[in-house]
């Protein structure tokens, strides 16, 4: 069963660097994707996205990541569309090949599935004409890479219905996505134009000798580039303006516009000397890169930034908060068979940037981190669910970390509680912290938990039901001989 209710499987048209990057989204996402691309080379490259996706979302959410949805290959547009609850086409951009695809695969979807496409500026309402149902169509535009980059621009044509708009940005939102809605069409749409703007006067500088490639890209990402990423042009000059505010920075600045110190109403002629300019300075600030090792560079510096504004509460920070919660609720909405005759494998995580300090190691609160989560999911695991905790909750009264090995920013982690005793109040259990790749044991940790009438604000007996899968638990668990670490002292000789 999927964990997004109602969507199971898509359909995906073109699978380059923008198809390749949906199915990757939907895929992590637990959703399974057919995928309609003539280009035999088509596999291969999907597989390479796949990749880069996957070590960038493990590292991004700390959250566990639902069983990945499975890709199938399809010969006709037909065949993507059929049996899937929404399509995302995403082919080359050219109006009459979008169309032919529109309309072919709207022929074998559902009445009620809605398309979206990615165009980086092609008309709605130019796309839907001659689909079947063409009030479905919307645009949803994403950003490279589109399993990381939250952004999505939603818009309809004339045709579109509000209700498909509504689904559509909905679905990007279940993906962990920031559905953008702009009120009308608009060739390019609204980010695309912000786009060419700086993509069109850097071409000026460059055909003018004024700067190099490089030195233009180092003048977006030690200045404006770092403000843009939480807050935008609109706020960054409001501060400019400083007490005043807007009006004052608009006196100020108002002028120049007039003057003006931009070439944007033309286009520097594409000759063979710009273009060799271009690729030679392109070459030399790649120093020698592959463009997957790029693509890995980027990712792990999107990683980073998208954490650090969750700190700020910011921008694609708070998506990404708001990302974690829904999958940390689709984790716990998912029953798991889990083998009781071996410690439960209740919590998994990987590494991000911030748990990491200044010697490049975990900081020593993110073990207790994790462990603290791993006894969350053990009160899960014998009952207390949300209308519990309205009432009674288990609290920590006592801990010991023991710490073993490093972990370090990327590394994947796993969890597991043992059960060492219990009664009616009181819950004593161990966690044993390991690295997936090797089971290295990193940390241990023992824990003593009270069960508290949380309204008396008392220890309280725990209900019938909880101490009956304690019993049960315990039943398995007394079995299994007693971890190592257990019972230790700080400061008790190692042996
Ligand atoms: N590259 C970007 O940064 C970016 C960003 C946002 C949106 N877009 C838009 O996404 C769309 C795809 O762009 P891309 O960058 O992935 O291009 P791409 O060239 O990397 O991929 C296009 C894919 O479509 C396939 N294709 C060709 N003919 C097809 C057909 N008849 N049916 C199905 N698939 C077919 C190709 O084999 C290729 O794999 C375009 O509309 C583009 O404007 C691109």
């Amino acid at each position: 069963m999927s964990p997004i209710p109602g969507l199971s499987c898509v359909g995906i048209l073109g699978g380059g660097v923008i198809g390749g990057g949906w199915a990757a989204r939907f895929l992590l996402n637990g959703v399974d994707v057919k995928m309609y691309d003539p280009d035999p080379e088509a596999p291969r490259k999907v597989g390479e996205v796949l990749d880069n996706a996957r070590r960038a979302m493990h590292k991004l959410v700390a959250s566990p990541l639902p069983p990945e949805g499975s890709l199938t290959f399809v010969d006709t547009p037909e065949d993507a569309a059929t049996g899937v609850q929404f399509v995302q086409e995403s082919a080359p951009e050219r109006l009459e090949l979008k169309q032919m695809l529109l309309q072919r695969a709207s022929t074998a979807a559902g009445p009620e599935v809605v398309f979206g496409s990615s165009t980086s500026g092609l008309l709605p309402t130019d796309m839907q004409r001659g689909m079947t149902h063409p009030e479905r169509l919307v645009v949803g535009h994403p950003f490279n890479p589109v399993y990381l980059l939250p952004l999505v621009e939603v818009v309809g044509g004339e045709q579109t219905s509000t209700a498909a708009l509504g689904e559509a940005a909905a679905i990007y939102e279940s993906l962990g996505m920031q559905p953008v809605r702009l009120e009308h069409e608009i060739d390019g749409f609204v980010a695309d134009r912000l786009l060419e703007a700086l993509w069109r006067e850097a071409l000026w500088l460059v055909n003018d000798g004024i700067a190099t490639v490089e030195e233009i890209d180092d003048c977006v990402r030690y200045g404006a580039g770092l403000r843009w990423s939480f807050m935008g042009t609109f706020l960054t000059y409001r501060i400019a303006g400083g007490e005043a505010g807007m009006r004052h920075f608009m006196a100020q600045f108002g002028p120049s516009l007039q003057w003006p110190w931009s070439k944007l109403t033309d286009v520097p002629e594409l000759t063979d000397e710009l273009l060799d300019k271009l690729v030679a300075q392109s070459d030399e600030q790649a120093r020698g890169r592959t463009i997957r090792e790029l693509e890995r560079h980027r990712d792990d510096s999107l990683v980073a930034v998208m954490q650090g504004l969750r700190a700020t509460h910011n921008g694609a920070g708070l998506v990404l908060d708001r990302y974690e919660r829904q999958l940390f609720a689709r984790a716990g909405s998912h029953h798991v068979e889990h083998d009781l005759d071996a410690p439960l494998r209740l919590y998994e995580a990987t590494v991000p940037v911030d748990w990491v300090d200044y010697n490049g190691h975990m900081n020593d609160s993110r073990f207790f981190q994790v462990t603290s989560e791993a006894g969350d999911r053990l009160m899960r695991f014998i009952g207390v669910d949300e209308q519990y905790l309205t009432h009674s909750s288990y609290y920590t009264v006592e801990s010991h970390v023991n710490f073993g090995a490093q972990a370090k920013a990327g590394d994947r982690l796993y969890a597991t509680v043992q059960l060492l005793s219990h009664d009616a109040k009181r819950l004593h259990h161990f966690t044993s912290i390991h690295r997936a790749d090797d089971d290295t044991l990193v940390a241990t940790a023992e824990h003593m938990m009270l069960h508290v009438d949380t309204a008396a604000g008392r220890s309280s007996p725990a209900a019938p039901a909880l101490l009956a899968t304690l019993d049960e638990l315990a039943a398995h668990h007394g079995s299994l001989p007693r971890p190592a670490h257990a019972g230790r002292f700080v400061g008790q000789p190692r042996g």
